[in-house]
């Protein structure tokens, strides 16, 4: 069976990439700039193109029964107006451009991210039947998923993978923040208590190859681990596995100083359940932060 990877060049790409070759899947991956190829793991043959554009790709994507969509400018950068047009049509031309040339029949696993539940929803417990929030990267994720809906009239199978905060050994919130923690700067958020939706990179590839297989599965699924913490909780982990301190907060003023609306992502969060993966039988491997974060960071302590 043929796998197509778009956005497969990135972060979450070549987890997911490694995972589907280690099932027996034949995968191929599109690539936009030819210095982008080394990212692929051996055994992904690359495709070139521009997923915001039509090409000779589309017959590639055409012809696959499994199609992975990952494409989108990364949200870590200051959201000016053009920037923050290019984090909407990234997502939402890609995604159309992939629809367009689905085969019937084919599953398309698309991202988005439980930000489409909105930056901020307290301590209210979020499932998929929640509804959507309202600032400027949830109604991204109404649109990103609506575009990638579209699919179901070409009579394929849909399935969004609502990703939380994907934690890795190489890349991703995670390596952003092992350098104020090598410095000994290590510490909570604004006042920590926010809720931190965060995912093993692991599991979020074994539940996408789980979605791919299961004829039955569709619609929205929250891609967060069962055990989520406060924010400060989880530095508290990190802080534990690294032998670091994990004491020094940062203030909200400052982090609104650095990031600008950026910040509202650090200082909100989503208390989100994966409500449907558990309903569908999906075994989480890593349910709690403190031996995820030690198996990402094993042999990493300062
Ligand atoms: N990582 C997380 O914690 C997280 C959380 C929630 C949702 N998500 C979503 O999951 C998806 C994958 O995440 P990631 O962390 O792997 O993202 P990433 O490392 O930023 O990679 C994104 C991919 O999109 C491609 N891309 C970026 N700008 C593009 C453009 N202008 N035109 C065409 N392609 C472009 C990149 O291609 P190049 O390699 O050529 O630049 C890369 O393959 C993203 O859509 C992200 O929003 C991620």
């Amino acid at each position: 069976m043929r796998v197509f990877v778009a956005g497969g060049t990135g972060f979450v790409g070549p987890h997911l990439i490694r995972e589907f070759l280690a099932e027996g899947y034949e995968v191929k991956a599109l690539v936009r700039h030819p210095d982008r190829i080394a990212r692929l793991p051996e055994g992904a043959e690359p495709v070139s193109g521009d997923p915001l554009k039509p090409g000779p790709w589309q017959e590639i994507c055409a012809s696959s029964q499994i199609v992975v969509n990952l494409v989108g400018a990364n949200i870590f950068s200051r959201w000016t107006p053009a920037y923050k047009r290019l984090i909407r049509e990234t997502r939402v031309y890609a995604t159309r451009q992939i629809v367009s040339c689905l085969g019937k029949g084919a599953v398309l696993l698309n991202a988005s991210a439980v930000g489409f539940y909105g930056a901020d929803r307290g301590e209210e417990e979020v499932t998929e039947s929640s509804g959507p929030g309202n600032d400027f990267l949830a109604r991204v994720c109404q649109e990103w998923e609506r575009e990638a809906l579209a699919g179901e009239r070409r009579g394929a199978r849909v399935c969004l993978m609502r990703f939380g905060i994907v934690l890795g050994p190489d890349g991703g919130a995670l390596k952003k923040m092992l350098l104020p923690f090598k410095l000994g700067l290590g510490g909570p958020l604004g006042s920590g208590k926010q809720w931190f939706p965060w995912i093993h990179i692991k599991d979020l590839c074994r539940a996408a190859v789980f979605l791919a297989q299961k004829e039955t599965l569709a619609g929205p699924f929250n891609f967060v681990a069962p055990g989520i913490v406060r924010q400060k909780e989880f530095v508290k982990a990190l802080g534990r596995v690294l032998r670091r301190p994990a004491i020094l907060p940062v203030p909200a003023f400052v982090l609104r100083l650095v990031f600008g609306e950026l910040a509202d992502l650090f200082l909100g969060g989503v208390k989100a359940r994966p409500a449907r993966l558990l309903e569908a039988g999906f075994r989480f491997q890593f349910p709690e932060i403190e031996s995820a974060l030690e198996d990402l960071l094993r042999g990493r302590r300062f």
